[in-house]
């Protein structure tokens, strides 16, 4: 099949965030921020990096904060001009390049990723697509959406991105098999939602990131309640394989788990200790923590 442009992005944030509770009871888990900026714009800035311009977001209870975070908001801007804030009056007006375009789609219900996938059905059409998770957060030289866009235009099929994890964590992940070869791309013999260490075929990991041939679209119509009684989107990818091969991308950067506190705050500081501004003065207080221990 010859590689088409990937044009849209799925952004599916209509999960609860339970572990994030009561902080996700009103506001979504997706508008957490790091350091100063919410998961979501992280997500969405590494989908346009990877030429992205349809932003698909998969919404649910709560989430409207995503929206108004996405609007334009002149008023706001023209209020930090007037305070001679110029440069955060330019940040608000620049959340989105001109281009590119939001998109909401309401999942009536959590009933899985696989589901709010399939919720994007209407707007993606016979096109691939980008699904990005906003709480694996990637920090990465060459964005890891850009790097698995390079995978898809080489082979014209789907891609998952995929890390090693701890054995003993192989219970929290899709894990896959893959065919043994050099280099960062191998095809996927097998994929598996959630296998217990025992009789996990791996500890290759499937984390937020997805390059998705439409063809998911009829394969998630006909998978039923998987793991934890959701439609989940690895049962989606399981059947795809019967038609269409699939490619796992060991990406290259690091992933931070912010949908639970520990991979959170890990992120926080170490984007913290990145930062141009705070940077120094945020390293020299660790040090003084660290002393404390
Ligand atoms: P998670 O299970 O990690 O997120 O789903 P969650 O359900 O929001 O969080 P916890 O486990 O209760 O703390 C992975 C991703 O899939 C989305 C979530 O928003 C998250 O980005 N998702 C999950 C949906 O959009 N719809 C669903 O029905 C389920």
């Amino acid at each position: 099949m010859a590689a088409k442009t990937i044009r849209t992005a799925v952004f599916p944030v209509a999960g609860r965030g339970t572990r994030f509770l009561p902080a996700t009871k009103a506001s979504p888990k997706e508008m957490l921020p790091i350091v100063d900026t919410p998961l979501i714009q992280y997500a969405v800035d590494e989908a346009l990096a990877a030429g992205a311009e349809r932003l698909v977001f998969i919404t649910g209870a709560s989430k409207r904060a995503i929206e108004d975070h996405f609007d334009s908001d002149e008023e706001l801007a023209e209020l930090l001009d007037s305070q001679g804030k110029s440069e955060l009056a330019r940040q608000v007006r620049n959340l989105l390049p001109k281009y590119a375009s939001c998109i909401y789609i309401r999942q009536p219900a959590p009933l899985g990723l696989g589901h709010a996938v399939l919720c994007a059905r209407p707007v993606v059409g016979d096109e691939p697509f980008f699904v990005h998770l906003a709480d694996d957060l990637i920090d990465a030289e060459v964005p890891c959406l850009k790097q698995m866009a390079g995978t898809y235009a080489q082979f014209g099929a789907s891609v998952l991105g995929v890390e090693e994890v701890p054995h003993q964590d192989t219970d929290k992940y899709g894990i896959v098999e893959v065919e043994p070869g050099e280099g960062p791309v191998n095809r996927i013999k097998s994929i598996i939602e959630k296998p217990k260490p025992a009789v996990a075929p791996s500890n290759l990991a499937v984390v937020g990131r997805y390059v998705l041939t439409p063809s998911i679209f009829d394969e998630l119509e006909q998978v039923g309640q998987g793991a934890g009684g959701e439609i989940q989107l690895t049962d989606g990818i399981a059947r795809l394989m019967k038609r269409e091969p699939v490619y796992a991308h060991r990406f290259t950067g690091r992933r931070f788990d912010c949908g639970n506190k520990l991979g959170y705050l890990q992120a926080t500081v170490e984007f913290s200790l990145a930062h141009p501004v705070l940077g120094a003065e945020f390293r020299n207080y660790l040090r003084g923590v660290a002393a404390r221990l």
